[in-house]
């Protein structure tokens, strides 16, 4: 037997909380049609694309009466990066299927889509779900970043299904995993194939949300864990003051897990990127902005402070944007280049051979750059043609140039201090932490949700619960159709339908609440210091919700 640690014995007695409406009723529920939805943007386009799940109406769930339901098998995949809580949306999943009828089955695909196009799953048996109830990671069933795209990848889902008998699959993942299960769902219909697809709203990185969705499941665990961990750094910085930390955080394009790590532990500075697009501010501006709050804080004998750094910050960076959309058109699948660039050996042809087929001022943004910066930037993109940003070591560029500024500064004779440095990269960290209470109720309801939506007979939907600020009980459960958040972006250098990624809102009001008070945690040392999460103890302590959430609907 495995050697388990005593939290998580602990842990494993944990039921989490469900919606009243599913405690009470089980997956027995009413679903309650809204009005017809519309997509975000490109609603002619998104329409054409998928005519049979264009323009579904949300759905709540009310109290409902038990019924007979045939006995069925369905399909589950973790698809994309970890994110903590995703064993409790299968246990829901699992003990919502078992309510609806004690017969049914669930699969899991292994390895996330792949497992599904190769026929490799595993029978979800009580005693594999209960050794996985309340744990991190995605270990139960693995996951992966594969993509369902071509036609044969369609067939094979099918051909899958179909041996299987697999009625139904359930896809928990991100905005380019839950985009997918969109096109599932649609080439379903099409094929008149009667299997149903539900996705699950997960990702660290909160940009899977919108008016219906108010969180994607993880970001509330993984910004707590980080926010431990810069808490607990800035504790270093003040006792030692000797070092500048430079820290970033994970979370892709979006900045939203550094704005909530900010109004966590209110650091010296937090970039968002968002407000650098708005303010299109340069790099040179950026690095000046920054070495200018070293400056005044060694001016009042304070060489020592905390930056975090959004991990896409570099793709918001107008030249730095630019540059990027270049790249990615020329080193995607499609472009006349890409075969040319991956037969060249050696790194100096292959920056040559960039160099000359940029524009002059992408170029110019490229040469700027150190030499593995432009290493990292020409690395392979992931399966949706996007660059890897948890690849690009931004914290390590901005001490380079703050470190050159600085040097200038000083032999001017306008800087007296000292610079001394350390970079972080928090991400992976996070990512399998054991979920928070909030993610464990989140989760498990989530999963339960997509049981009884499943029941309900419903396809192409994300299963959502709402009201997430109040106590579970009061949570409100139903579903979203996907369609309702597609718009059309470039990918692989043609337009897509994809799920629109949610970024900080400028005028929202997480982000106001750190505008409000950036300038005197630059100046002072405010640090807050929120310490480990905690999952037995005082409501105020175990159930809080992230500062976002909270300022966002709270
Ligand atoms: P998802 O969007 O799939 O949830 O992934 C989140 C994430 O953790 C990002 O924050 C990060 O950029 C990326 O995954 C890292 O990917 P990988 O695990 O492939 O290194």
């Amino acid at each position: 037997m495995a050697t388990i640690s005593p939290l998580q014995k602990a842990r494993a007695a944990y039921q989490p909380k469900l919606p009243a409406v599913l405690e009470v009723h089980g997956p027995f529920v009413t679903l309650r049609d809204g009005n017809p939805t519309t997509s975000v943007a490109d609603q002619a386009d998104i329409k054409q694309q998928f005519p049979g799940t264009y323009g579904l109406p949300v759905v709540t769930f009310t109290p409902g009466a038990q019924r007979e339901t045939e006995p069925l098998a369905v399909g589950v995949i973790l698809s994309g990066g970890q994110a903590p809580g995703g064993h409790n949306v299968i246990a829901g999943l699992f003990d919502g299927l078992k309510d609806l009828n004690p017969e049914n089955k669930l699969l899991g695909f292994q390895g996330g889509p792949k497992g599904l196009m190769k026929n490799k799953s595993v029978l979800l048996t009580a005693e594999i779900i209960d050794a996985y109830r309340n744990t991190g990671g995605f270990d139960m069933i693995q996951s992966g970043r594969d993509k369902i795209e071509k036609p044969e990848d369609f067939e094979a889902t099918v051909a899958t299904c179909e041996k299987n008998g697999v009625r139904a699959l359930v896809v928990i993942g991100g905005d380019d995993s839950n985009t997918n299960a969109c096109l599932l769902a649609q080439y379903m219909l099409d094929k008149g194939k009667p299997i149903q697809v539900i996705g699950c709203p997960k990702t660290i990185d909160g940009d899977l949300k919108n008016e219906q969705i108010e969180i994607s499941f993880g970001f509330d665990t993984a910004t707590k864990v980080y926010s431990e961990l810069i808490g607990n750094i800035q504790r270093d910085a003040n006792s030692a003051q000797k070092y500048w930390h430079f820290i970033k955080l994970m979370g892709r394009s979006a900045s939203h897990i550094a704005l909530e790590c900010a109004l966590q532990t209110q650091p010296n500075v937090c970039i968002i990127s968002e407000d650098v697009a708005a303010r299109k501010q340069t790099l040179k501006q950026i690095v000046d902005d920054l070495a200018a709050v070293i400056r005044a804080r060694a001016d009042k004998g304070m060489n020592f402070g905390v930056v975090l750094i959004p991990e896409g910050l570099i793709e918001f960076i107008p030249e730095m944007q630019k540059l990027i959309h270049e790249l990615n058109d020329m080193l995607s699948e499609k472009s006349e280049h890409k075969h040319y660039f991956d037969g060249l050996k050696r790194e100096e042809d292959k920056l040559q051979f960039v160099n000359q087929k940029l524009t002059p001022e992408s170029s110019q943004a490229f040469s700027s750059l150190p030499l593995t910066i432009q290493l990292q930037l020409l690395s392979d993109r992931d399966p949706h043609g996007n660059v890897q940003v948890s690849k690009i070591e931004t914290e390590k560029l901005l001490i380079d140039l703050v470190g050159d500024v600085l040097r200038e500064w000083k032999a001017a004779g306008s800087y007296k201090g000292k610079f001394s440095s350390q970079a972080h990269f928090f991400g992976y960290e996070g990512r399998c932490a054991a979920p928070s209470n909030f993610d464990a109720d989140y989760c498990y309801s989530l999963g339960y949700t997509a049981a009884a939506l499943i029941g309900g007979g419903r396809t192409g939907y994300l299963s959502s619960v709402r009201n997430l600020c109040a106590p579970a009980r009061e949570w409100e459960a139903g579903g979203v159709p996907l369609t309702m958040m597609m718009n059309l972006e470039r990918r692989h250098g043609s337009a897509k339908p994809v799920i629109r990624k949610a970024l900080v809102e400028l005028d929202g009001k997480p982000f106001a609440a750190f505008a409000a008070r950036r300038q005197a945690w630059a100046e002072g040392t405010e640090y807050v210091y929120p310490g480990p999460i905690q999952y037995f103890g005082p409501s105020e302590v175990c159930d809080a919700v992230t500062r976002t959430l909270l300022l966002e609907r709270g």
